[in-house]
């Protein structure tokens, strides 16, 4: 049904802060279903860039078409505040780092995933309740501890209910920053498998910050590293990893080889 149009389209994006540059002259498109990678240094713009493309960061230069459902282009800075969050909440989600900066850490896990649900016009407590359960079990948290907050559960459960709110209410696009940074190996390995499950299983599309280029490999179709606020290199994530062309990223994926 869909013909090959990028769902989003990222054109000579600049972000400023001050006269220091956060990102610079960024380009690209991301097509349905397709999952990318952003790698690259501490301090090289990737959470510069996502939080600019996902709508939270004003950029100086360039714009953001985005295809909506009803299969119109939309510039993401020149809408109404109001229609970017209702994008935001509808068709879009966004999993940060810190779970706590993702979820609401007071309520409980079950109204945590309930409230996207709500936000989406679900009105029915026992669906939204039952829908609820049901995301725990896919992002294995026990049922019963749907009545805890999330200040009760561990970093590693934590992450995997923030992914579960975000991904509870059908979004079309993921992005994510480090989705897996705060957590120890043995968590990562397991929650990477997850992630890579649902996102396969719900055709998303995603863009994924990651400095961690095994994280890339496994999650990502292509990929864009930056350095210094710019994309240096960018294609197919095998053929960027196993032959990179760019110093700097030969230099990367030759410092994970010596680990
Ligand atoms: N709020 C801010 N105010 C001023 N400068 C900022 C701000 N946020 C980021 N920068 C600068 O923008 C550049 C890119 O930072 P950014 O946070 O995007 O990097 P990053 O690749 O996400 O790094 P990390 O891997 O450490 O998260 C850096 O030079 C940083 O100092
Ligand atoms: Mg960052």
């Amino acid at each position: 049904m869909t013909t090959r149009m990028p769902l989003i389209s990222v054109e000579d994006l600049t972000v400023t802060y001050g006269d220091r540059i956060g990102c610079n002259g960024v380009s690209f498109d991301l097509f349905p279903g397709e999952v990318l990678g952003i790698v690259g240094e501490s301090g090289s713009g990737k959470s510069t860039l996502l939080n600019a493309v996902s709508g939270q960061l004003e950029p100086a230069v360039g714009q953001i078409h985005y295809r909506t459902r009803l299969n119109e282009t939309a510039d993401i800075y020149r809408m109404s505040e109001p229609e970017r969050r209702f994008l935001m909440r509808t068709d879009w989600a966004f999993v940060h780092q810190n779970p706590r900066d993702g979820l609401r850490m007071g309520v409980s896990a079950g109204a945590n995933i309930g409230e996207r649900l709500m936000g989406v016009g679900w009105r029915h407590y026992g669906e939204i309740r039952s829908t609820a359960l049901s995301w725990l079990g896919k992002v294995e948290i026990f049922e019963d501890r749907v009545d805890d907050p999330p200040t009760t559960f561990s970093g590693g459960m934590q992450q995997r209910l923030q992914i579960a709110r975000n991904l509870v209410s059908g979004p079309r696009l993921v992005f994510m920053d480090e989705p897996t940074g705060g957590l120890d190996v043995s968590v990562q390995a397991r929650l990477l498998d997850l992630l890579r499950g649902l996102v396969s299983d719900l055709g998303l599309s995603a863009i994924i910050v990651t400095h961690d280029l095994a994280v890339a490999r496994l999650l990502s179709h292509r990929l864009m590293v930056m350095q210094g606020g710019e994309v240096v290199e960018s294609g197919l994530t095998d053929q960027v990893l196993d032959d990179p062309q760019h110093p700097y990223t030969q230099l990367l994926v030759s410092s994970i080889l010596q680990v």
